[in-house]
């Protein structure tokens, strides 16, 4: 596992937590989902993410180790549920569907939808979304449902890596997800353009089992004091800053 990259020191300690591995601090994480969670060159998992799942296991004082989990898993609550984790941090957006099946801590970043377009596509906005464009989307995602509800003809990707391959190989025409990873990719990528944001308002959350209250608890904490003393704000900078 490679080193935490948010220098930010956290000074702060929380009560006791119950853990599914005593002195280990078990993280599912849909991988890849750049600059969220992706592999490095060396194999190592890094990201905005696991800078905050790193600092949360440091304030808790135990190990950290990120679980490769299908975001189907994560956001039915069936990888949370099953024990196979403690929490979920994926860029997860908050909805009340999943909030049914999980304890969300508070917004740790805002979020909103967006359009890329294969260069050549001839796609200036969604308006020139019509039938004869296939929209990729990560399957399972809030890309998913509001290119369903939109009546997109789609095709879904089981994650975020083959939504990206597609678009490039030409499989579909436009992908919609998280502003927060098309436009990284856009930027990394040739032959695919940023096209629009679509202001959905999503707010993005770290997640429990249920019945897990004291870990999401020390969480939120956590989360207040990485906001208030500057570790937020380094690692939106490091991950997101350009
Ligand atoms: N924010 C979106 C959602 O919650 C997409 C998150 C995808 N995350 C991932 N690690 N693949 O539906």
């Amino acid at each position: 596992e490679a080193e935490p990259q948010v220098e930010t020191e956290l000074d702060l300690e929380v009560g006791e937590v119950e853990l599914i591995s005593e002195g280990t601090l078990t993280v599912c994480s849909d991988v890849p989902y750049p600059p969220f969670e992706y592999y490095d060159a060396d194999g190592a998992v890094v990201g905005f993410d696991i800078d905050i799942a790193e600092g949360i296991a440091e304030v808790l004082d135990v190990e950290l180790e990120v679980v490769q989990t299908s975001f189907e898993g994560i956001q039915s609550g069936v990888a949370l549920n099953a024990a196979s984790c403690d929490l979920a941090i994926s860029g997860m957006t908050i909805t009340e569907q999943r909030a049914g099946n999980m304890l969300f801590s508070e917004p740790y970043l805002d979020d909103n939808l967006g359009l890329l377009a294969a260069s050549d596509a001839g796609i200036g906005s969604l308006e020139d979304i019509d039938d004869s464009i296939t929209v990729g989307v990560q399957a399972d995602t809030t890309g998913e449902t509001y290119a369903e509800e939109q009546g997109y003809q789609i095709r879904s990707y089981p994650d975020s890596g083959l939504l990206i391959q597609g678009l490039e190989s030409g499989q579909v025409e436009a992908a919609i997800g998280n502003i927060s990873i098309l436009g990284y990719q856009a930027g990394e990528h040739e032959g695919s353009e940023f096209v629009e944001e679509i202001d959905t308002g999503e707010q993005l959350g770290i997640a429990a089992q249920s019945d897990n209250q004291d870990l999401i608890d020390a969480v939120d904490e956590i989360l207040a004091e990485m906001e208030s003393g500057g570790f937020m704000a380094e690692a939106e900078d490091l991950w997101f800053g350009g």
